[in-house]
Formats: structure tokens, C-alpha cells, sequence
């Protein structure tokens, strides 16, 4: 889900969707429509109930608007729709972002539970989206399989990641 006022007005073509949609894929999930939205905190809420609600999606990333310029709404809209809070996410892609570049310190990116869809906020631009997924790749499915009910007790954790 990419949150741009230009891209949604057609002024800028979305590249960071089509990475995170190709990302995905690579991990095995199957991807649905791609959405961009405006930067506007009501619709970005209104297409997260929306897409949690209908029952399809296990996992929305969203990408761009979690910075401080005016417009940037992402975090707030998500946060006016998530249950439960899921920090280890933000905190992780942002503890390794900041040996990447110190800007990471100005995303206020959030992630969180509505229902059994889990939402993460990502950067806007498709270098920080492919950075930040591959901080988050690998818990991203033991997290899906948790939150779907698939996985009941903590799987195994792949190799070169620490055990619970
Ligand atoms: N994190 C990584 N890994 N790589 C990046 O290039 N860009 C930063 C930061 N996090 C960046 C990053 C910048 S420049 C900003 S302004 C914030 O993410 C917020 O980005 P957004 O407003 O596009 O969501």
C-alpha cells in the first residue's frame, strides 16, 4: 500500500510498491492488488480497515509517509485502526537503518495487529523499503503464522537468528 499524494495523483510513478510486491513474492507470500493512496489519514485508515477486515489479507506493508514532513500521516492512521502494537518491527528497521544513514532517526514508522492482519509502516523510497525488508524478512512469516493461528508454538528460527 503506497501512500503518496503524487503518486496517487498519477505525477509520479510508484516504484516502491512494485519492490516490496516483488520482495514479498520472493518470501512466498502471494501478493494481492497493489493500492496507492493519498496522503490523507482518513482514506489511508479507511483502506487498512478495509483490506484487515475483508478477511484476505494476513499482511499489509505500507510504504512512505512516515517522516515529518506535513503530510506525513502514515503512523497516525495506523495507529487510529491497529489493536495490539507490534514495536519490535519499527525498532529493529530502525536500530539497522542508522548505520545506513542517520536519517532512519526521523521515521516514525509503526507496526501493528488489527484482527489477524498485521500492518508495518515503511519508508517511502525504494532503497529504505528494500533495507528495511530485509531487517524485517525474516520474522515476518513466524509472525504471520502466529497471527493466523497456523503456529501455535515459536517455530524454529532461521539460521543465523537467535533462538526464543
Ligand atoms: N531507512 C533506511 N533503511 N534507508 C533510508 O534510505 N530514509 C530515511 C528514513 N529511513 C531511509 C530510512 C528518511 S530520509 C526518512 S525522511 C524517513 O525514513 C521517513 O521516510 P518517509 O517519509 O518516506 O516514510
Amino acid at each position: 500500500m503506497t501512500v503518496s499524494d503524487k503518486g496517487h495523483a498519477g505525477l509520479r510513478e510508484d516504484a516502491s510498491g512494485p519492490v516490496l510486491r516483488d520482495l514479498l513474492r520472493e518470501l512466498g507470500a502471494q501478493v494481492g492488488e497493489p493500492h496507492v493512496v493519498p496522503d490523507e489519514p482518513d482514506q489511508i485508515a479507511a483502506l487498512l480497515v478495509s483490506l484487515a477486515d475483508g478477511g484476505a489479507t494476513d499482511l499489509i506493508l505500507t510504504t512512505g509517509g512516515t517522516g515529518l514532513a506535513p503530510r506525513d500521516h502514515t503512523p497516525e492512521a495506523t495507529l487510529a485502526v491497529v489493536e495490539r502494537l507490534v514495536p519490535g518491527f519499527p525498532e529493529a528497521m530502525r536500530a539497522a537503518s542508522v548505520a545506513v544513514t542517520p536519517h532512519a532517526m526521523l521515521s516514525r514508522a509503526v507496526a501493528g495487529v488489527r484482527g489477524r492482519t498485521l500492518i508495518v509502516n515503511m519508508s517511502g523510497s525504494p532503497r529504505a523499503c528494500r533495507e528495511q525488508f530485509a531487517v524485517i524478512a525474516p520474522a515476518l512469516p513466524h509472525a504471520v503464522e502466529t497471527l493466523t493461528g497456523q503456529a501455535y508454538e515459536c517455530a524454529t528460527p532461521p539460521p543465523g537468528v537467535a533462538g526464543p
